[in-house]
C-alpha cells in the first residue's frame, strides 16, 4: 500500500491521495478575470489525479495583485469563471481549493519572465504599493511602499473577508491564506520589514497581529465544514533560523487555536539575501516535520519534492500530510500517473480519468 496514494482527511473533506498541486501564478488574467488558459491549466491539472488542487495567489484587491495579470476576487464578475474552475476541478475527482493574497511592497511588479522587477511607479499601469513600513524589499522590487496607516489594516483585512466569501460563493472548498513569501501578511510578522511602534508592530505580539487578526475575521464567515488553511514562511535562511523558526511555531499554535486546519510550511521571502539550501532534497521537511509536532497541527509543504521515492517518504516518515508538487505537475499535469507507475500502487492508470485509463491499462 503506498501511503502517498492513501486517502487524507481534513475537517469532513475527502482528498483522494497525498498529492496537492500547490497555487502557482499563472500571471494570464486580465483585470483580475480568468480565461481559457485558466479554465484549461486547471482542468487538465485536475483530471491529472491529484487530490488537491490549489488555484493561484488570487488578490484580495486590485493593489495586492503582484502584476497587472495576476486573479482576482476583488468584485463579483470575478465569481463567474472562478466558479467554472472550481466545478471542473470537483468533477475530475479532486478537491477545489484557492490561495487569496496580498502582496504588499511585492506589488506592482513585472511578470517575471518580463523581469520580475517593480513597474515604475510613473508608468500609466503603476499603482501605490502599501507595507507595514516604508522599507522596500530590494533588488528589482526596490520601489518604497507607503507605510499603512490603521485605516489601511482595517480595509485590508475586510478585503481579505470579502475575498473568502466570494471564493465560498464560487465553490471552492478549501481556503489558503497567503501568509508567506514577503508579502504583505509575512511582512508584519517580520521585523527585516515592519518597523512600526504602533501595536502592528515591535513585539511578537504585535507583529502577530494583522496574521491573527485577518485569521479570525475570516474563520467568521468560512464555512465550519470547509478546509481553513494558511501558508506561513516559517523560516528565512537569513542566520537567525531558530529564532525565527521558534517564532513562527508558536505563531503556528495560536493559528490553530483560532481554528486553521493545516498550514502550508514555506519559506519567509522577506529580504533578497539569504542562504536557502536549495541543494538539498527536501530541505524543508525537517522544518514542516518541527511544525507539525510543535504546533501540533497537520502540515502541507512544497519545493523539490517530485521524485516518488521522496514524496512517499516524507509523508510515510510523519514529516508532512500532504505533498505540494508544483513544477513537475506544469511539465506534466498528469504527474500523478507516473508516481502511481513508479511506486507499483495497483492499477495506476485509474489515477487518470476512464477516458484515458481504460486503453492504458488494456492495450499497453
Ligand atoms: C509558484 N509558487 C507560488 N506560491 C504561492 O504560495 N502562491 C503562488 O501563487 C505561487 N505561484 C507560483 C508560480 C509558479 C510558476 C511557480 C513555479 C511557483 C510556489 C509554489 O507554490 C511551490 O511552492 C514551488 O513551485 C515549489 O514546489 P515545486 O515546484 O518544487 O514542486
Amino acid at each position: 500500500m503506498s501511503v502517498l496514494f492513501s486517502p487524507f482527511e481534513l475537517n469532513g473533506i475527502k482528498l483522494r491521495n497525498r498529492i496537492a498541486v500547490p497555487p502557482m501564478c499563472q500571471y494570464s488574467a486580465v483585470n483580475g478575470y480568468t480565461n481559457d488558459w485558466h479554465q484549461t491549466h486547471y482542468a487538465s491539472i485536475a483530471r491529472g489525479g491529484a487530490g488537491l488542487v490549489i488555484v493561484e495567489a488570487t488578490a484580495v484587491s486590485p493593489e495586492g495583485r503582484i502584476t497587472p495579470s495576476c486573479l482576482g476576487l476583488w468584485e463579483d464578475g470575478q465569481k463567474e469563471g472562478l466558479s467554472i474552475i472550481a466545478s471542473s476541478i470537483k468533477k475530475a475527482g479532486a478537491v477545489p481549493g484557492i490561495q487569496i493574497a496580498h502582496a504588499g511592497r511585492k506589488a506592482c511588479a513585472n511578470r517575471p519572465w518580463e523581469g520580475d522587477d517593480h513597474i515604475p511607479s510613473d508608468a500609466p499601469e503603476a499603482w501605490e504599493t502599501i507595507a507595514p513600513s516604508a522599507i522596500p524589499f530590494g533588488g528589482g522590487l526596490n520601489r518604497t511602499p507607503r507605510k499603512m496607516t490603521l485605516e489601511d489594516i482595517e480595509r485590508v483585512k475586510a478585503d481579505f473577508v470579502a475575498a473568502a466569501r466570494r471564493a465560498k460563493e464560487s465553490g471552492f472548498e478549501w481556503l489558503e491564506l497567503h501568509f508567506a513569501h514577503g508579502y504583505l501578511a509575512q511582512s508584519f510578522f517580520s521585523d527585516h520589514s515592519n518597523q512600526r511602534v504602533d501595536h502592528y508592530g515591535g513585539s511578537f505580539e504585535n507583529r502577530a497581529r494583522f496574521i491573527l487578526e485577518t485569521l479570525e475575521a475570516v474563520r467568521d464567515i468560512w464555512p465550519a465544514k470547509f478546509a481553513l488553511t494558511a501558508r506561513l514562511g516559517v523560516i528565512e535562511y537569513d542566520g537567525r533560523d531558530t529564532e525565527t523558526l521558534e517564532e513562527s511555531i508558536e505563531l503556528a499554535r495560536r493559528m490553530r487555536v483560532l481554528g486553521i486546519d493545516l498550514l502550508n510550511v514555506s519559506v519567509n521571502f522577506v529580504i533578497p539575501d539569504t542562504h536557502i539550501p536549495w541543494g538539498e532534497t527536501a530541505f524543508l521537511a525537517p522544518i514542516a516535520a518541527s511544525v507539525k509536532r510543535e504546533a501540533n497541527i497537520p502540515v502541507a509543504s512544497s519545493w523539490g519534492l517530485d521524485n516518488p521515492f521522496v514524496a512517499q517518504q516524507v509523508v510515510e516518515s510523519g514529516q508532512m500530510d500532504l505533498v505540494m508538487i508544483g513544477r513537475a505537475m506544469l511539465a506534466n499535469p498528469h504527474y500523478p500517473h507516473l508516481l502511481a507507475h513508479a511506486l507499483e500502487i495497483k492499477h495506476p492508470d485509474w489515477t487518470l480519468p476512464a477516458p484515458y485509463a481504460h486503453w492504458l491499462e488494456r492495450y499497453r
